[in-house]
């Protein structure tokens, strides 16, 4: 007959406590640095395509290079004084913020156009990483 070992149980209670902690800590990283999908990423760039493209600037400035770009520092598009000082320079993070509200992140901007979703955001700047 097997013998019940109190303190084995509560050591195994405690792994699984941690283990669900462990996982639940994970889930939360995963959400923060969403993976981009370059693919997908291109397909929704349509909708900043009313005013931008990869080559030529519009009523935006062109995304060509822009990851890794500094704010507001195409020399024949003139952009609002507010990004052209901004100092902000685009890589994953700023861009992130950037498109979850221009505004927010640089008071008196002219782009007034947001993407609501994360992995969405993520995919259109896996995208525009790739247009070197
Ligand atoms: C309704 C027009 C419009 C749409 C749609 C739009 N933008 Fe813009 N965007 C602008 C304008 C105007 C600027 C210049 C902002 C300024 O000078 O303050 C700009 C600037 C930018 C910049 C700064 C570039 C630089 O050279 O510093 C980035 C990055 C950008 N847009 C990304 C996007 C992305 C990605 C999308 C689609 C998800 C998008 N925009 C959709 C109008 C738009």
């Amino acid at each position: 007959m097997m013998k019940r070992d109190r303190s084995t149980n509560g050591i195994v209670a405690c792994a699984v406590v941690a283990s669900i902690f462990i996982a639940a800590a994970s889930l939360a990283s995963v959400n923060a640095t969403l993976q981009g999908n370059p693919v997908s990423g291109k397909a929704l760039y349509q909708a900043c395509e009313g005013c931008h493209s990869i080559d030529a600037n519009d009523l935006g400035p062109r995304h060509r290079g822009v990851v890794g770009r500094r704010a507001g520092s195409i020399e024949d598009y003139t952009y609002s004084s507010a990004l052209k000082t901004s100092g902000l320079t685009w890589d994953e993070a700023t861009l992130d913020r950037w498109l979850t509200n221009p505004s927010a992140l640089v008071p008196g901007t002219k782009m007034f156009f947001k993407i609501d979703d994360a992995q969405s955001r993520a995919d259109i700047i896996a995208y525009l990483k790739e247009q070197k």
